[in-house]
């Protein structure tokens, strides 16, 4: 009787350490983070506005990814790389990258249309070709603009390289 007693006792010690060690385990190693999906990857982005119908948003920045797109577009159409390149695509000798942080809205335009401060600073030759861009539906440069406003020298989301 005694002897089984003890082993009762033992047993029940070896489970209620085992479990202890298990629930310690559990608690102190939390899962490795994933691996990042870009595509998924969301940045929590503080509002100080109050918040909107999500019909309203979702409306809003489909209609901001259609700005872009079309801003995208007119680049393209209008043979902006001849001169200029963005993350290396197009002409080398005059990077866009970063022209986002650089300068406001009403300046990126004014470089697109060699208009105010822009002609002073260009060659005449390139004054004269980028003068046709003044031409172009305000809809249009108004979305070329906004892309152009995005290209920031630092990529949207943090990742390593390989
Ligand atoms: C014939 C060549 C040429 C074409 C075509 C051209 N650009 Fe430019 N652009 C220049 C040159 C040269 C500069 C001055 C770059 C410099 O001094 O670094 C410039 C400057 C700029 C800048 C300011 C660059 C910066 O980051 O500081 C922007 C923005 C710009 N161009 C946008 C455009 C867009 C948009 C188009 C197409 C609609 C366009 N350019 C077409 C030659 C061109």
């Amino acid at each position: 009787m005694r002897e089984k007693i003890a082993k009762a006792v033992v047993l029940l010690t070896v489970l209620l350490l085992s479990t202890l060690s298990f629930i310690f385990a559990f608690r102190h190693n939390p899962d490795a983070p994933a691996e990042v999906d870009l595509d998924r990857a969301e940045r929590p982005v503080p509002s100080p506005l109050p918040p909107s119908e999500p019909r309203q948003i979702e409306a809003e920045s489909s209609n901001a990814i259609q700005i872009l797109e079309r801003g995208r577009a007119v680049y393209n159409r209008e043979g902006c790389a001849t001169c200029h390149s963005i993350a290396g695509v197009g002409n080398p000798r005059f990077p866009l990258d970063g022209a986002g942080d650089r300068w406001k809205p009403d300046e990126l335009e004014a470089w697109t249309t060699a208009a105010g401060f822009a002609a002073e600073l260009l060659p005449p030759g390139i004054v004269r070709r980028k003068e046709r861009y003044r031409s172009l539906p305000e809809e249009d440069l108004k979305a070329l603009v906004s892309n152009l406003a995005t290209l920031k020298s630092e990529p949207a989301l943090p990742f390593s390289n390989p």
